[in-house]
């Protein structure tokens, strides 16, 4: 179902748009709360370090919408605007990554409906992540309103590089010189170093453990 809002009265939309993408935010951040419980109770491990979520800004999305050659009405926002309500799960192993993925794309009432695998296919930058926009359905009191949210699914690890890039490319507003840019690549390259090595140590120390387990089972 479209987004119907009321042209009409530019305020009055624009809060009816707030109010739909944080129901839907919220709704995403429950699920994978509950997601991360069960997977605690089944497997007696948290795949989920923390979650963080936040609404795009209305300057934010103006800039969005001018950049791709937009016009800035609440139409081409709810059409174009792909990551208005935006959701980053952060994991502690790689290995999380697609079991998470996985875990959203199996909720009925989501829908996926675009992926952007950065890990599998880093980007040039050194940028490391697993994107999904997906829709859930927002209950109304009149309506079930289906609604896009951004999941971004990363590592400690890929999240610290991204954050500390993210704050070095914004000081050169995207221009950074070369040998920064390349930097930023070689320290990209060595957090999935890091990445590498922390999951092979998990698994070597499960395979560990498992193996007293069944020691202490012949004893
Ligand atoms: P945006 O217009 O930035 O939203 O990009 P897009 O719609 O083309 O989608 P893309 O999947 O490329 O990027 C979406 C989001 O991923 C960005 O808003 C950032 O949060 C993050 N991202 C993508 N590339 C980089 C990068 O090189 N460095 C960092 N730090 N974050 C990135
Ligand atoms: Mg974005």
């Amino acid at each position: 179902m479209e987004l119907t809002v009321d042209y009409g009265d530019g305020i009055d939309s624009w809060k009816e748009v707030t109010l739909i993408y944080n129901a839907a935010l919220r709704q995403v951040e429950t699920k994978m709360e509950i997601l991360n419980d069960e997977f605690q109770h089944v497997h007696q491990y948290n795949p989920i370090e923390h979650i963080k979520s936040r609404i795009k800004t209305p300057e934010s999305i103006v800039k969005k919408l001018k950049r791709n050659g937009y016009e800035s009405t609440i139409e081409n926002m709810v059409k174009y605007v792909n990551d208005i309500a935006g959701i980053r799960i952060i994991c502690s192993f790689t290995s999380d990554i697609y079991r998470i993925a996985d875990m959203i794309s199996e909720q009925r009432d989501i829908k996926v409906i675009g992926v952007k695998d950065y890990i599998t296919y880093p980007k040039a930058s050194g940028y490391k992540s697993y994107h999904m926009i997906v829709t859930v359905p927002v209950y109304l009191s009149d309506r079930i309103v289906d609604t896009k949210v951004e999941i971004q699914i990363r590592t400690v690890a890929m999240d610290f590089w991204a954050s500390l890039e993210h704050k070095i490319h914004y000081k050169f507003e995207g221009d950074a010189p070369e040998h920064i840019r390349s930097e930023l690549v070689e320290c990209a390259r060595m957090v999935s170093d890091l990445d590498a090595r922390m999951l092979s140590l998990n698994e070597e120390i499960l395979t560990i453990s498992r193996a007293r387990e069944e020691e202490k089972k012949t004893v």
